[in-house]
């Protein structure tokens, strides 16, 4: 049973938590800016994203203080100098980005406080956090803001000049970020964080080049099943070619299953249904259509 909210009928705290449990988890942009007096601001942000690669763009949000309705720091630094480094943070990162955080006065340099170290920037004015391991020196194209009202965000949309990356999170062949090597971490509501490692990283096929059969084109039984989830039908229909039987394919399970339910073919179903969910479970995808197509030829 789902609730509903309107969001006109919240407070803009409420707004907030809602929004930020919903919508998670998100990036979080350690931004480093500088004002026209060259006082340095460092804080964090997780209204942020990638939103084109060509050009290549990225933005984030620095909102309007929920509290009081004035400007954050690094909206104003933008204002004055349109430039900012984006450093990415990493696990490694994050107890001193929260530190960041702090609603420190506009003179007090974020970096000292929190203990990261200065490193300049090459084409930027504001300076990079040595310790992150992904950099984005950017030039603010737009500013654009998104109401008055206290937590009414303001779009700063950056272009991203160069990046620099730290060698030890690159792959073997050193021509790509390893994912598995930088430790993302990522905001979700309140003041819950996950981080991302080889624990909970897996791939999905992009279906971008062939086109998948679609799961309208299941079988009834294969789409009806109590044992198999979404996520296993939207394996099976992610082929580019509905699968035929493959008189080859020999699976010593398979057979068990027919020979030992061969008088109940309802049983043999759910059985043959569990067992393409283990192959599906472990990337067999094509295996586990021979073993549904096995149950419909001898259904
Ligand atoms: C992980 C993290 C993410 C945050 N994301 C945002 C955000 O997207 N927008 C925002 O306005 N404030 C965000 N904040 C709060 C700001 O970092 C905080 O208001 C900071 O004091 C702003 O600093 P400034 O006034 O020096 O710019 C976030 C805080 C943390 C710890």
């Amino acid at each position: 049973m789902s609730m509903f909210i309107d969001l006109s009928e919240l407070s803009p705290a409420q707004k907030q938590q809602w929004l930020q449990h919903a919508i998670a988890p998100r990036p979080i942009a350690l931004a480093s800016t500088i004002d026209k007096e060259g006082h340095i601001n460092l804080s964090p942000f997780s209204f942020f994203n990638l939103f084109s690669s060509n050009p290549p763009i990225v933005i984030f949000s620095p909102a309007r203080r929920v509290r009081n309705n004035t400007l954050k720091n690094t909206l104003e630094n933008v204002m004055e100098v349109p430039e900012v480094v984006i450093n990415i943070v990493d696990h490694n990162m994050v107890q001193q980005t929260s530190l960041s955080s702090c609603e420190y006065p506009k003179t007090i340099n974020e970096f000292e406080k929190a203990g990261f170290t200065i490193e300049k920037a090459s084409l930027v004015q504001p300076p990079m956090v040595k310790e992150s391991k992904i950099k984005l020196e950017c030039k603010v194209i737009e500013i654009k803001s998104l109401g008055t009202e206290g937590g009414a965000g303001n779009l700063v949309i950056c272009e991203v000049l160069r990046m620099h990356i730290d060698r030890s999170i690159l792959n073997e062949a050193g021509n790509m970020i390893d994912q598995q090597k930088i430790h993302h971490v990522a905001r979700l509501g309140g003041d819950w964080y996950c981080r991302i490692g080889s624990d909970n990283l897996f791939q999905v096929e992009k279906p971008n080049v062939k086109l998948g059969i679609g799961m309208d084109a299941l079988p009834l039984s294969v789409r009806k099943s109590e044992i198999l989830t979404g996520n296993h039908l939207g394996q099976l229909a992610n082929v580019d070619e509905y699968p035929t039987i493959d008189p080859a394919f020999d699976n010593e399970r398979l057979r068990e299953i027919i020979q030992y339910y061969s008088v109940n073919p309802e049983e043999m179903d759910k059985e043959l249904h569990h067992y393409a969910r283990v192959l599906l479970d472990n990337g067999k995808v094509m295996e586990a259509w021979q073993v549904l197509l096995a149950g419909s030829a001898n259904g």
